[in-house]
């Protein structure tokens, strides 16, 4: 049908995030012929991180305090318009990968800090989108090509601590798989049913069901097992069984957590419930990591240490990377300059996969190409604040990833990954895949 399809319009303005926070959205028409016409458009929005690991690309925010408290993206939206519309117009726009150089080109920067990286992937992902539109194909099945067709494993974030919510749980994620589904549907329908009975429990307990930034729960909890032992009988409640039905899996955030002068990991919530102060180091982190593994089905822990750690997770991984999935987010920041060296010092053994954190595209899947060919999982996520944009849902099919993480089955924004996925399933039909993630067929 096509072999150049040329991008003939580029634009972007500044929206709201799940947050109320701005972000930027990019228009990208592409085609021949005159504009507005017969040119396809495709848009996206970009999310965007609270617990950000320092070495994300960086966003561009405007930093004046008297609009959006320093939060509005103006300068990276006029980026858009200006400097990154006139790197790529007139460009093919089925080459995503010359695209996307040519906006890493523009840039200029290793972190991205000259255009930023939200100007930077509005682009990639808009004219990906327009690109997959003209050909009248799924976006998932543009990206990922023929071979397309395994869905993720969810891992749905039922409860929420650290820095999304403002209650006392310390460990920012604790989520649940369902590996013993028979299809991704399935799947998340357990989840919800579980995520219903947790919230039934913490009413009958008295505690509050309000939510945090990515939909779990937020209640006041005492600590990590506490808060596992809710898990546990929500699953038992509706009916499934906890390690085999559904696994669990935590984002610790650690590097949030991380006390550089005290050289330790301070738990402000567990020291303000039990009225004494909880430090815990690299090796004691560690080792509470085993004991709640021994406890409780857990089967992926991310950002278990804080993102310098390079040490602790050898350690970490020597002591549990047998058995448990461990994820580095802020550890690797989707950069296949950190995932190598992860693979070589054998840190983590898999990598979380989050696209403004390095701003295109073709980077993103650059990384699940590295981790996959060093036998890492990859894990497709959203961020804490994110849009109605359900672009990571076809990105976790196209990649072939396997798991996603997008929150909990509750707001919209969440839910809008869940409810694409179920279009690609339904889509796929029979053809669909969905798997065990550690388990080889
Ligand atoms: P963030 O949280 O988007 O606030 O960084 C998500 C995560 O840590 O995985
Ligand atoms: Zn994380």
């Amino acid at each position: 049908m096509y072999r150049y399809l040329p991008i003939r319009r580029v634009y972007g303005r500044q929206v709201l995030d799940s947050r109320g926070n701005p972000t930027v959205e990019v228009e990208v028409t592409v085609g021949e012929g005159i504009v507005g016409v017969n040119g396809t458009t495709g848009r996206a929005m970009v999310p965007s991180g609270a617990s950000t690991g320092k070495f994300e690309a960086v966003e561009i925010r405007d930093g004046n305090k008297r609009e959006y408290m320093g939060l509005s993206v103006e300068k990276a939206v006029s980026n858009v318009n200006t400097k990154l519309a006139d790197a790529v117009l007139g460009e093919n726009a089925l080459d995503q990968n010359a695209i996307d150089f040519l906006l890493l080109e523009a840039d200029g920067t290793e972190n991205k800090s000259n255009v930023g990286a939200n100007a930077m992937l509005g682009v990639s992902m808009a004219v990906a989108r327009a690109a997959a539109k003209a050909l009248k194909l799924p976006l998932f099945q543009y990206i990922g090509g023929v071979h397309a067709k395994r869905m993720p494993v969810p891992m749905m974030n039922i409860l929420n601590g650290g820095v999304h919510a403002n209650n006392t749980v310390d460990l920012q994620e604790f989520m649940i798989m369902p590996v013993g589904a028979e299809s991704f549907h399935d799947g998340l329908r357990m989840c919800v049913e579980i995520y219903q009975y947790l919230k039934i429990i913490l009413k009958e307990e008295k505690l509050t069901t309000s939510v945090g930034d990515e939909g779990g729960f937020a209640p006041d909890l005492e600590d990590s097992r506490q808060v596992l032992s809710y898990i546990i009988r929500a699953i038992e409640r509706a009916g499934f069984r906890p390690g085999e039905d559904i696994t669990i899996a935590i984002d610790a955030a650690a590097s949030e957590l991380y006390d550089e002068e005290k050289e330790a990991y301070y738990f402000p919530g567990e020291t303000q419930k039990k009225g004494k102060t909880i430090l815990r180091s690299g090796k004691e982190m560690v080792d509470y990591y085993k004991d709640l593994a021994e406890e409780f089905p857990i089967v992926s822990i991310e950002d278990g240490l804080h993102e310098d750690d390079w040490e602790g997770w050898k350690h970490l991984t020597r002591e549990l990377g047998t058995k448990i999935q461990l994820v580095g987010d802020d550890l690797f920041v989707t950069n296949i300059k950190r995932l190598r060296c992860g693979i070589k010092l054998q840190a983590a053994n898999a990598i979380l996969v989050k696209v403004n954190q390095i701003g295109t595209l073709s980077e993103a899947l650059d990384a699940v190409e590295m981790a996959q060919k060093a036998g890492y999982k990859a894990v497709i996520s959203h961020r804490s604040g994110e849009t109605e944009d359900s672009f990571i849902a076809d990105l976790a099919v196209a990649s072939g990833a396997g798991q996603i993480k997008t929150g909990a089955p509750c707001r919209s924004d969440r839910n809008a990954k869940y409810n694409q996925l179920l279009r690609i399933e339904d889509y796929l039909g029979k053809l669909a895949v969905y798997e065990h993630p550690f388990v080889v067929m």
